[in-house]
């Protein structure tokens, strides 16, 4: 049985119909650059989040530039970001000209480790910037007195995020809100900051005739705004779903892999096993024709394009062990029991030859 990672068409093929009138009815207005379909969608993200407003752009990476730039990061400023995340997290900080300082994870959690930001923190820190990696909600970091930016990429939905003045989200079609194509959010509670990323992610304009700062050309498009609109109304319903398929992983699971620990309000973006074989499993999988993922290596503090920040191996426990034994498995809204069952089958097989 082929097995993909994520099965992004058999999420929204049930609502090919709505997703057809969707596109029909972006055809009539023929407004494919903001228009009608991106206000009301930034107005339906907002209230789901319980946020002031939401302010949409084209990506996730560049939902956090427009924030960091924004809030007047530059260069010499550093934030803190975990070693232990998709690249766009520090890459962001980095196209600005600030300095990534990186923090190490909590091994059970794998989000930004709150003892160690506080080791991290200088008079140049601007920001912490935790992430809620694989949909799991990361600590609260208001007590540090330091703007908080939150990159929600992985968790829209999640509980307890957007909680600060501002969060980032990315609709990159393999999360748990996605677009049909490129897509990101910012979700803001600052009247102010809101308006500067509107003219920002608008070449610095609030008309287009005018122009006050030095922006970008940073547009969410109609027809995946009109998309995204319909996919909003299911996120509960999928989240549920991510919910119900990770607590059976983990029933599965046991005793032939770590599995996470659950917490309420994670919406698992992503369901990710530990094992000191990880690539040995890796290996099964991939000879069952079993979709998976193997996340994040090397890690960023050990990326090539980020040398120039002089980390070294070792300088990051608990993100390096997490690197060499990270393995994410299948998982989607409405992923079946029997796919499941054939997963845990694989790697229950692969253990016992390991372990023998
Ligand atoms: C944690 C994290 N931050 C940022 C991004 C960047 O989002 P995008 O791919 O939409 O630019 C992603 C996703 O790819 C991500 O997983």
């Amino acid at each position: 049985m082929t097995i993909p990672h994520v099965d992004v068409h058999a999420q929204y093929a049930p609502l090919i119909p709505e997703l057809k009138d969707a596109f029909a009815r972006t055809l009539e207005t023929g407004r494919f650059i903001f228009g009608p379909e991106v206000e009301a969608f930034e107005r339906e993200a907002a209230e789901k989040l319980g946020t002031a407003e939401t302010v949409s752009c084209a990506n996730g990476t560049d939902a956090i530039v427009l924030v960091l730039d924004a809030m007047g990061i530059e260069p010499g400023d550093e934030v803190i970001c975990p070693a232990f995340t998709f690249y766009a997290t520090a890459e962001a900080i980095a196209r600005r000209g600030a300095t990534p300082v990186f923090a190490d994870i909590d091994p059970v959690t794998l989000n930004l480790d709150p003892a160690d930001v506080e080791r991290r923190v200088t008079e140049r820190t601007k920001a912490i910037m935790p992430v809620h990696l694989f949909g799991r909600p990361a600590a609260d970091f208001s007590g540090f007195g330091l703007p908080v930016i939150e990159d929600a990429a992985q968790a829209f939905g999640a509980g307890g995020i957007a909680t600060s003045i501002v969060s980032t989200f990315s609709f990159f079609p393999t999360k748990n809100l996605f677009a049909l194509g490129d897509g990101g959010l910012i979700s803001v509670n600052d009247a102010e900051l809101a308006q500067r990323l509107r003219m920002l992610r608008f070449h610095g304009s609030a008309a287009k005739k005018e122009f006050l700062y030095v922006g970008y050309n940073s547009r969410l498009d109609g027809m995946q705004a009109a998309f995204l609109r319909i996919f909003l109304r299911h996120l509960d319903d999928w989240n549920a779903s991510r919910r119900e398929a990770a607590a059976r992983y983990t029933e599965m699971l046991e005793g032939i892999v770590e599995t996470p620990e659950d917490e309420d309000g994670h919406v698992y973006h992503m369901y990710c096993v530990r094992s000191p074989e990880r690539d040995r499993l890796s290996a099964a999988l991939k000879d069952a024709d079993i979709g998976h993922a193997v996340y994040y290596q090397p890690p960023l503090h050990l990326q090539p394009a980020l040398r120039y920040l002089g980390y070294s191996e070792g300088d990051f426990p608990e993100t390096e062990k997490a690197s060499r034994e990270n393995l994410c498995l299948p998982l989607w809204a409405g992923i079946e029991e029997e796919q499941q069952a054939e997963v845990v089958s694989v790697l229950k097989r692969a253990s016992a030859i390991v372990r023998s």
